[in-house]
């Protein structure tokens, strides 16, 4: 990601909508997502959420595990509205918020799991490359990795015309 954390701006224009918008796909995401996690155990390390958002996965990670999370997003209103609804208690506790990007999060030592729901296209593929790598890294084995990607566009017919 380029420029400083405050420079990201992609969701400027979204951001105040954006947990209204999301809403609705999360019914079906939340028992996808848990039991996809369904193996992680609560002394394998902090699980690592890249593009947490407002924290409608966050919430399926607090519900479903003891671990802690390290939520990763870029965005400040999208973390404003994150911290805010974390605000209470125990959950507050187990989050920390990194604000930048996936590949600038200084990654911990163990990594239950890497979740990255609705974000994966923000990464461009060496970037990928190169997160995927050091997440895979040596001491760090990270199970599972749960993340949405869109469905391939099918090609279809258009008419040519000449002018
Ligand atoms: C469509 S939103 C999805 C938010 C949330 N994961 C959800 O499913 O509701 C995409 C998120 O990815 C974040 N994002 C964009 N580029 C990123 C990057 N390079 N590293 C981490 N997060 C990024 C955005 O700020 C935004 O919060």
């Amino acid at each position: 990601m380029e420029g400083g954390v405050g420079d990201y701006q992609e969701y400027a224009a979204s951001a105040e909508y954006l947990h209204l918008l999301s809403g609705p796909a999360w019914p079906a995401l939340r028992p996808r997502l848990s039991a996809a996690l369904s193996g992680v155990t609560a002394n394998a390390g902090p699980v690592l959420e890249l593009g947490a958002g407002t924290g409608l996965g966050t919430d399926v990670l607090l519900d479903t595990l003891g671990n802690e999370v390290l939520a990763v997003e870029p965005s400040a209103a999208l973390r404003g509205v994150l911290l805010a609804r974390l605000v209470d208690g125990e959950r507050a506790g187990r989050v920390t918020v990194f604000p930048g990007g996936a590949t600038e999060v200084p990654l911990p030592d163990r990594i239950a799991a890497v979740v990255g729901m609705h974000m994966v296209g923000h990464l461009a593929p060496p970037e990928r490359k190169r997160l995927w790598a050091a997440v895979r890294n040596g001491s760090r084995p990270a199970r599972p990795w749960c993340s949405t990607c869109s469905p391939r566009p099918r090609p279809s017919r258009c008419r040519s015309s000449r002018g």
